[in-house]
Formats: structure tokens, sequence, C-alpha cells
């Protein structure tokens, strides 16, 4: 499917983003080993999340997805403890989603019983030994191919033993999945990590009791004691969809979007600091906690950025933000580096080979130098013909590069959005229409 996009005279209105994704995979995977039913409401009924769903399913787990409107499904789920988990009758399919496949390996190499796990071609291809080794340090028997370093992977679990592990990568799946094995453990676990990634999975389990503390620079997890207890929870709106309106609004010249009800964890938001120094008018309200994560309203308007300087443990907390930071650098006046982008690399595509490829169409001038990514931003793009290569995140990357662009912009594979962003394509012609 392609899709055609043209810059209207003005963007406005009212967003409601879609749920988070990564607190919808957590809300099912946790709920799923908890002692109980809960009921999520707000669930993201998009391609990752819903092969978090049926992977459980074949696991034994009983649940129920009540479709509503954008604002997210109603999952009702039913967790019987760890040890209500089965083995399944089928390989586990994760389709295009890291975070289904790195947590379930988690949770399933504390489980005795066979595993499979697979997923679609980029998935097979994603390095899978950051969580290999610590699993199998910890006990359990993991194959895959390359040496035990690409999908599909098969676990025998068993019993673990707690580990120190020092994660070489800053990453949220790395750690949930020794998490979740730690629960399982004998002994605590430790994890350190370079920067901090997503913190997540920490704040559920805590909120579900069970003890994870911070301890220096390193989390410690305690095994269960008993079965965690089931969290009912409304998931707030994803601040990685919303980034996309944020540079949207932020890089067009008679722009005003407000952004009702999305998840602010300062893990997360590091695009709304990269934006602000830049010099775009973005402003938080109303902010609140629900489900233990904070909440707040956004409002955006058009504003004149400037180039910037992005590495370190910024990155981390904008890692799935930088193709779209990308198209405001690039429609920004002066150089903007983002630096320490290796990881970028390894994500559904080579999102830094691509994103220089696809912006070079419109003009940007966009180049790499080591892992850096380095922008000359002329305040402009041109319309061309782009292709997402089946990466959601490049997809709507690029559709935002076509909202601002002069001239028409089509999107090739567009319907990649549907992994994270069911609804992206008719929000985009809403904001159009109401121009
Ligand atoms: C995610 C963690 C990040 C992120 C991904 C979702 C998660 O990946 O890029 O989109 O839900 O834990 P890494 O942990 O590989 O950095």
């Amino acid at each position: 499917m392609e899709k055609r996009i043209a810059s209207p005279r003005r963007l406005s209105g009212s967003i409601t983003v879609p749920p988070d994704k990564s607190i919808s995979h957590r809300a099912a995977i946790l709920n799923a080993i908890a002692a109980g039913p809960a009921a999520v409401e707000s669930f993201l009924p998009a391609a990752d999340c819903l092969a978090t769903l049926a992977c459980l399913r074949l696991l034994g787990v009983s649940w129920t997805l009540q479709e509503r409107t954008n604002a997210g499904s109603d999952l009702a789920i039913t967790g019987r403890g760890l040890a209500g988990l089965g083995e399944s009758e089928d390989v586990l399919d994760a389709r295009n989603s890291g975070t289904t496949m790195r947590l379930l390996a988690g949770l399933l190499a504390g489980r005795p019983f066979l595993s499979v796990l697979t997923g679609d071609e980029s998935l097979r291809s994603r390095p899978m030994a950051r969580i290999v080794e610590p699993l199998r340090e910890m006990g359990a028997q993991v194959w895959g191919r390359n040496r035990g370093t690409l999908a599909p992977l098969a676990i025998t679990g068993g019993r673990l033993r707690g580990i120190r592990h020092r994660s070489p990568v800053a990453s949220a799946q790395v750690k949930s999945a020794i998490l979740l094995a730690g629960l399982q453990a004998e002994g605590d676990t430790l994890f350190e990590e370079p920067a901090r990634s997503r913190d997540h999975t920490e704040r559920m389990l805590r909120a579900m009791g069970a003890d994870v503390k911070e301890e220096g620079v390193a989390l410690r997890l305690s095994p269960l004691a008993k079965d965690l207890t089931p969290l009912s929870l409304r998931v707030p709106g994803d601040f990685s969809a919303a980034a996309f309106w944020l540079v949207a609004a932020a890089t067009h010249a008679d722009a005003e979007l407000t952004l009702p009800d999305v998840g602010v964890n300062p893990t997360r938001t590091g695009l709304l600091d990269a934006l602000r120094e830049m010099g775009a008018q973005v402003t938080v309200s109303n902010q609140r906690v629900t489900g233990g994560e904070p909440v707040a309203d956004l409002k955006v308007r058009s504003g004149r950025l400037k180039g910037v300087v992005v590495e370190g443990p910024l990155v981390v907390r904008l890692i799935d933000e930088v193709p779209v930071l990308a198209v405001a650098a690039a429609m920004a006046e002066g150089r903007t580096v983002i630096r320490d982008v290796g990881e970028l690399r390894l994500k559904e595509s080579d999102r830094v080979k691509l994103i220089i490829q696809e912006l070079k169409r419109m003009g940007a001038r966009i180049d790499e130098e080591g892992d850096a990514l380095v922008i000359e931003g002329t305040g402009r793009l041109n319309g061309a013909v782009c292709d997402s290569h089946g990466d959601h995140r490049l997809a709507m990357a690029l559709a935002v590069a076509g909202l601002v662009a002069e001239g028409e912009t089509v999107v090739e594979a567009a319907e990649a959005t549907d992994v994270s962003y069911p609804g992206f394509w008719r929000t985009l012609e809403d904001v159009r229409g109401a121009s």
C-alpha cells in the first residue's frame, strides 16, 4: 500500500494517540503470571501487542479483547500464577516484535518445558546473544541459529540462579528479560546498564508486589515469594506515537496540535528535551499519575527551530524517536549532530542507513559519521517517493516529512504503521482536513 501526502496550509486539532506499546506488552505478560484476573483498559490493539497476546494464549493464558475506538481496546486477562503457564503445542511467533521475543524468552527461561520462539524476517536478523548469554548463565538451556545469536530460539527452562549482569547496551528489553527470569531464580538478580533505559517493567513489578530496588547503579530483584498480584490499569497514550505529531506541528509553518493523555515517563521523553532545546514551543499540562506512570496533556505550536547536539543518556531516552528527530533537524536552521546511535542499526531495520537514504530523496543534507547522524538543516524538504522498508517508525517519520515538505510525497509500504499505530493514516487525514 502506498500513501500520498501533501502539506496542508494549516495543521490543527486534538489527537488521541494510541495506547503505549511498551506498557501494553508488560500489562499482558505480567498479568499473565499473576494470581487472578485483571482488566487492562486502553490496551494497544496493534500487531506487536497482538503477537504477545497470541503467544500467551498458546502458553495457556486466557484473555479476551474487546475492541473500542482508537483510544484502545479492553483486555480482560486471567493469570494463574507462574505455574499456570504450560508448554505450547506450536512455535511462538513474535512476528515483528523484539519486545515480545526478548521478554517471553526471559519468562520462559524459568519454565520447565520447551518453548520455540520465532519472528518475521526483520526479527530473525536482530541480535539475541544479549539475552541468550545471561539466560544461559542463569541456568537455562537456550539454543538459537548462528550459535545462539539469532532466532528462532529454543528454550528449555528450569531451575535458575540469580546473577549480576552488566549489560553492555542500555536496553529495556534485555533488562526486562533478566528481571522476568530473576523472578523465578534462586537468590537475587542484579542488573546494570550504561544508561537508564525505559523503566516500565520495574514500575509495574513493584505495583504488583515484587521486590525491585535501586542499589547504586544497579537494580536488585529478589525472587518472588508468592505470585504477583494482578494489576488493573488504564494504559496511557504512547509518547513515541505523540512524537510524530510533536515534530509535525513544531516544523510546520502554521500549526497547533493538542495531544491529551500522553505518557510522560522521563525515561521516554528525551525528544521533548531535544525539541525544546531546538526552540520548539511545547507545553506540558495537567500532569498526573495513572497505573504508576506519569501522564500529561501536550500542546505544540509552530516554531523556528535551530540545530542541536544530542548524545549519551539523552539518546537512550529518545532512541525510537531518532528518525523523526532527523526530520525536525532537516527542517531546522543549522547543524544537528545525533551521536551514539549504534543501537539504531539493530532495530526493526537499520534506521541509520535508511533514514539517511530516504530523507536524501527529499533533499535533506544528512549523513553518518561513525556512530553519529549529522544533518545540515536547511529549513526545507521536497516531496519525493520514499519507502518505509516495512519499518513502522520510518513510515511515520516519512509521513511527517511529507506533511511539511513542498510538493507531494509518496510513502511506499505504508501499511507498516499497523505494527504500533493502527489509526495513523486516518488521523493524518483528520488533522489535514481540519486545515
Ligand atoms: C522497548 C525497548 C527498546 C525500544 C523498543 C521497545 C521495550 O528497545 O527501542 O521499541 O518495550 O522494552 P531496546 O530494549 O532494544 O533498546
